[in-house]
């Protein structure tokens, strides 16, 4: 997939108020500071496109990307992240929920995981929650950078090990970084083919 033109067209704090046009769209999700934002500006080959920062819950609200006049790209907040204080952690994970349950244009939810940290059980929780719902899915395993090299691949492992006591088939798993960009035209296509018209 050729990326031709992406701006920011809408930021919002509810599903109800995100575009109603129906284009097709991929979403980004995943714990705080996993990479999201970071992933979106590689994919888009735009630099500070999507908000990026050290601190995690960097990115507070739905955010819309409109990419070739086709499809979108929403970079949404991150979950899990008990430091904002209870009260904003719970409206932030349930604007996630809301928006992931009433977005029948939605073709794929990436759901970023850190290959350099043990698989941790929200993550299983929010696959599982996922899979619940029948929202298509595909795992990516984010800051797979070259001196990670071997702990991202003993994740990999695990996650795989893990899925394969619960799934018959598995999602789509990419392993990319977005500071060597790896595994980012691989993504690209998968994007492509899955919001193909
Ligand atoms: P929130 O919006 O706060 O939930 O975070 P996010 O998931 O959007 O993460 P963001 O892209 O802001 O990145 C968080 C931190 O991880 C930043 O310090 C990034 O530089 C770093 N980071 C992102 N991608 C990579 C990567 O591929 N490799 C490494 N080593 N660090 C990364
Ligand atoms: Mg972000």
């Amino acid at each position: 997939m050729k990326i031709r033109s992406a701006s920011l067209i809408s930021s919002n704090a509810h599903y109800k108020m995100c575009p109603q046009d129906l284009k097709p769209e991929v979403a980004f999700i995943g714990r705080s500071n996993v990479g999201k934002s970071s992933l979106m500006n590689v994919l888009l080959q735009r630099k500070q496109l999507a908000r990026v920062s050290k601190m995690p819950g960097k990115t507070e609200l739905i955010h819309h990307f409109l990419v070739n006049d086709q499809i979108y790209f929403v970079d949404l907040p991150g979950y899990g992240w008990a430091q904002v204080g209870h009260a904003t952690k719970m409206k932030w994970e349930k604007m996630l929920r809301e928006y992931l349950l009433h977005r029948p244009n939605i073709v794929t939810v990436f759901l970023l995981i850190d290959a350099k940290i043990p698989l941790q059980a929200i993550d299983l929780e929010c696959i599982s929650w996922l899979g619940q719902h029948q929202i298509p899915f595909a795992i990516v395993l984010t800051k797979a950078d070259k001196k990670h090299k071997m702990v991202a691949q003993k994740h990999y492992m695990a996650l795989i090990d893990s899925l394969q006591q619960d799934w018959a088939t598995l999602p789509p798993i990419f392993v990319v970084s977005a500071h060597n960009r790896l595994g980012i035209e691989k993504m690209l296509g998968y994007i492509e083919s899955v919001t193909r018209p």
